[in-house]
């Protein structure tokens, strides 16, 4: 059976550069605050009624397909991982399909938040395996500034943390079976469903849809930051080492851990319980706050741009995020 090897990345981010400052002018909140519990210092915003989450993940296909010296007619399918659809449905991956003019292939949407381009991963990884499909289209796309909750004092609790942004990978088979995909593990509890989410508007209630749910932000994510923290912490690194361990690798043998960008103390506390040092790991959460799904293939294809992951390279990926969902991968590069 081939691996699965990361054929080419691409993202692209939107223009507008959101500094701390500015979102002191919506909520009661500081760039020292946000610095210290964060380490987010700008973030990238569209314009209202300007880029959509599949514009945002067609500029940053059209990149990966560069790179690969692909036209958007070899690929087989896209995997489309977001939290932020643009529409209730259909998901955005057939939008991302019109505008890249591959009418036919499948398009699949993965709904698990910071975690979806890990599930996405898994799922590409498994087809690719298979030989269901030879050249996997996988994107992260979000647009969060725009359901951001300015009109609320409580809307800091996430607003300042989230960012816009998308990254594309294109997968495919290799023979070389010392390279690829090792191995990807997947992880849900939804015990704390309620600890990460936006409780309306959805089929639960009848109606779905009032003033009442407007009127009371139940259309605004809503998060129990320290809760949030303290899982992340602890599930992060267990989720690697236990891959590490059937891989039977340890954390010396990472050569580049890109973990989820939701907050560089997150990031800095897994490094820690792993023993491994800075040189082994890359952040960007500083430049681009959270963009939960589009999070790992942006850090992905930076890294790769700017030669900071080399071919045999051993990479790490780590995700956690609402659901709870959580996961890692291990890639020879
Ligand atoms: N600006 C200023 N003050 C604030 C802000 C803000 N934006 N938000 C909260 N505060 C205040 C609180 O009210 C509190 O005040 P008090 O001490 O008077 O009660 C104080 O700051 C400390 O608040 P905490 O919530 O305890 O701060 P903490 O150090 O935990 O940091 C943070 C908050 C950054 C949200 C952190 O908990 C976190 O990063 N959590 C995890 C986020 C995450 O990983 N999300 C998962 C991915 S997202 C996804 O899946 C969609």
């Amino acid at each position: 059976m081939p691996r699965t090897e990361f054929i080419a990345t691409g993202h692209h981010v939107p223009e507008r550069v959101v500094a701390n400052e500015e979102l002191a002018e919506y909520w009661d909140t500081s760039d020292a605050w946000i610095r210290a519990r964060s380490g987010i210092e700008t973030r990238r915003w569209v314009e209202p009624r300007g880029e959509t989450g599949s514009d945002l993940a067609l500029e940053a296909t059209r990149k990966a397909l560069d790179s690969a010296g692909m036209p958007a007619s070899a690929l087989d399918c896209i995997i489309y991982a977001t939290l932020s659809p643009e529409h209730y449905f259909p998901g955005g991956g057939v939008f991302l399909q019109r505008k890249l003019g591959v009418q036919g292939i499948p398009a699949l949407d993965v709904r698990n938040q910071c975690s979806g381009f890990l599930y996405g991963l898994s799922i590409a990884d498994g087809w690719i395996r298979t030989g269901q499909y030879r050249r996997v289209l996988l994107v992260g796309a979000e647009v969060h500034s725009l359901a951001l909750e300015y009109d609320r004092p409580e809307g800091r609790n996430v607003g300042v943390l989230f960012g816009d942004g998308a990254g594309a990978a294109i997968l495919g088979p290799t023979e070389d079976d010392s390279r690829g995909v090792l191995g990807v593990n997947l992880f849900a509890d939804g015990r704390f469903a309620e600890l990460l989410w936006v409780e309306g508007v959805g089929m639960r209630d009848s109606p779905w849809l009032t003033r009442t749910h407007l009127n009371e932000g139940k259309h605004y994510p809503r998060m129990a930051g320290r809760e949030v923290f303290r899982h992340a912490v602890k599930l992060m690194p267990e989720a690697l080492r236990a891959l590490l361990d059937t891989e039977r690798l340890g954390p010396s043998d990472i050569d580049l851990l890109v973990a989820h960008q939701a907050n560089l103390r997150i990031n800095e506390a897994v490094a820690r319980q792993l023993g491994l040092d800075e040189g082994q790991v890359y952040n960007n959460v500083q430049r681009y706050g959270n963009t939960t799904a589009a999070t790992i293939p942006i850090a992905l294809d930076e890294c790769v741009r700017s030669a900071r992951l080399r071919r045999g390279d051993l990479l790490a990926l780590v995700a956690f995020g609402s659901g709870f969902t959580w996961g890692s991968a291990l890639v020879r590069w």
